[in-house]
């Protein structure tokens, strides 16, 4: 497959604009695409303090800061898209939304482009079955924030070729991650694993267990994490936590998997956390640092 030059990403939310900063900061043209234009404006200034964040702190010189930022399109026309060598999909974790995207874009797309997933869980053979090129269909996972988490997990659908597979891993390679590959089952690796522990974390505290700062001090402190996980579901966004439950739920049909209730009265109340400035902590005061 010849060098790829230009990326397409759908979704400017938290995710979609740290993959547009990845490839821009690596050298390729961007095109980023939301439907909603406050998103893409969020994104800009999201992107654009990000990457005077890298070249205070020496990690990119400055040229390459600016000329990422050059490199960067805007628009809210999925047909802009047209001349990307691959579309990162990363919009709102649906099924229906994610399959109906994945036809228009088949319908767009150029024939050798591929089009990638950075979908938590959701099955990328019945994302590909929405298509008429399965075999260029694949999951690139990148963990939140893209620009500095190390992995991207590879997730081969079905259909999945191996050239399509050595392109992704490749260009993720290009952007300095680590790879690992996953086969195509409820949750791949990471969230499989993750998730019922942020669950789990959910029910200890909806059983009256321990209060949300000792959970998240006893895992931070007791196992080395980095982030507690409520804070940290609190990062990825409770909705998106609900939605990878669902999937491992049906995908893996065992009840082990069933969402707590607790969750799922956050996300009704519309506590989707950070980016609502509250979830599991209210962050519209002050920063919460939970307790040792
Ligand atoms: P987000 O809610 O921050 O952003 C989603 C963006 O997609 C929004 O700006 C929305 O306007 C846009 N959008 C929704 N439907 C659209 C459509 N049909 N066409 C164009 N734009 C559309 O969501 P976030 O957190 O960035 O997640 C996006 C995807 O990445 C989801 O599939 C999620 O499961 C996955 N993911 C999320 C992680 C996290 O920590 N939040 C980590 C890894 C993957």
């Amino acid at each position: 497959m010849a060098e790829m030059k230009c990326v397409g990403v759908i979704g400017a939310g938290q995710m979609g604009s740290g993959i547009a900063q990845l490839a821009a900061t690596n050298g390729l043209d961007v095109w980023l695409m939301d439907a909603d234009r406050d998103a893409l404006s969020r994104a800009t200034a999201a992107i654009s303090s990000s990457v005077q964040r890298f070249v205070s702190k020496g990690q990119i010189s400055k040229e390459v800061g600016d000329d990422a930022m050059r490199r960067l399109r805007l628009t809210t026309n999925i047909q802009d898209l047209s001349s990307a060598d691959i579309i990162v999909e990363a919009i709102v974790e649906s099924e229906d939304i994610k399959k109906k995207l994945f036809k228009d874009l088949d319908g767009l797309a150029k024939s050798s482009a591929i089009l990638a997933s950075n979908t938590s869980s959701i099955s990328i053979t019945r994302l590909a079955s929405a298509t008429k090129r399965p075999t260029q269909v694949i999951g690139m996972h990148f963990m939140n924030p893209p620009p500095i988490m190390k992995l991207v997990e590879i997730i081969r659908g079905a259909d999945t070729s191996e050239e399509t597979f050595i392109a992704t891993k490749s260009l993720a390679e290009r952007f300095g991650k680590t790879t690992v590959c996953s086969q195509d089952y409820a949750g791949f690796i990471v969230n499989r694993i993750l998730m019922p522990m942020i669950n789990e974390a959910f029910h200890t505290l909806y059983t009256g267990v321990a209060t949300k700062e000792d959970i998240d001090s006893g895992m931070k402190y007791g196992t080395n994490q980095p982030m507690g996980p409520l804070e940290l579901a609190d990062l990825i966004g409770l909705d998106v936590c609900l939605s990878i439950m669902k999937v491992l739920h049906e995908g893996l049909g065992d009840s082990k998997y069933a969402p707590c209730p607790l969750l799922v009265q956050y996300v009704d109340a519309g506590r989707l956390g950070r980016k609502r400035g509250l979830g599991v902590y209210d962050y519209r005061k002050k920063p919460v640092t939970p307790s040792p």
